[in-house]
């Protein structure tokens, strides 16, 4: 039996069905620009947010399953949350050849499956970005993660320059939420993991293009602490 389907009948009846917030063309692009980005950095970058991982943790928006390959086979668990039936599809066959039981399932991060306390972190990918409401995808992560669990973050956030920042504002408010899956470029994902009740550990701040056609954004990568 392969590590996805272990677990994930029972948590996916707890979640609503498949087929929701699907983004087709977006999904296919998205899995060749991760895989591009894998090569040029984005694979140090995964191994770290994930280093010293241990337990059962959550995933939200696990895409095609980028991260799957980089867990620490000190994890027990992860069940990793994804809403895109395509990038679900693909994460399911990442999730067959993990080092660790993954269960892939169809859901949402603002509604998360398992109980309050449930698991020792929480991670969250270049996903941020995306979800429709960060504070409340994060109220749930805080819920879920047990006190004094952590938070892994990995994500592309607001330039600290005021002229890429009014870029980046002009961008989500016109065109690039409906060509990149409901992306945004002007997050303050930092202050909002703050504002959500974490306290931030560790922060390191960088400049990264995950694709020689992309310009440069600056991300961050860390671990916060739910008190
Ligand atoms: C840019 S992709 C990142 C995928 C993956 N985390 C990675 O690191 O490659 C954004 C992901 O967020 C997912 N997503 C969008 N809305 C979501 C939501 N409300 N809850 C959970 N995931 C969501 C998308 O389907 C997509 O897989």
């Amino acid at each position: 039996m392969s590590h996805q389907s272990e677990h994930a009948s029972s948590l996916t009846s707890e979640q609503p069905s498949g087929g929701m917030r699907s983004h087709p063309v977006f999904a296919r692009i998205y899995t060749k620009v991760a895989d591009m980005a894998e090569r040029r950095g984005g694979a140090e970058h995964r191994r770290a947010l994930l280093a010293g991982l241990t337990g059962r943790v959550v995933e939200v928006g696990a895409g095609s399953g980028a991260n799957f390959a980089h867990y620490p086979t000190t994890v027990d668990q992860v069940v990793a949350v994804e809403p895109e039936p395509y990038l679900r599809e693909r994460a399911q066959r990442a999730a067959a050849h993990a080092a660790v039981p993954v269960s892939v399932v169809a859901g949402d991060a603002d509604r998360l499956p398992g109980e309050a306390g449930s698991f020792e972190a929480g991670v969250a990918a270049l996903v941020l970005c995306t979800v429709p409401d960060q504070q409340r995808s994060l109220a749930e992560l805080f819920r879920v993660i047990r006190p004094g669990g952590m938070l892994r973050f990995y994500e592309h956030v607001i330039a600290d320059t005021s002229g890429q920042a009014r870029f980046q504002r002009f961008a989500d408010a016109t065109f690039w939420p409906h060509v990149a899956g409901g992306c945004h470029m002007a997050r303050d994902t930092k202050s909002a993991i703050e504002q959500a009740g974490f306290e931030i550990e560790d922060c390191e701040r960088f400049q990264f293009s995950p694709a020689a056609f992309l310009p440069p954004d600056p991300h961050i990568l860390g671990t916060a602490r739910r008190p």
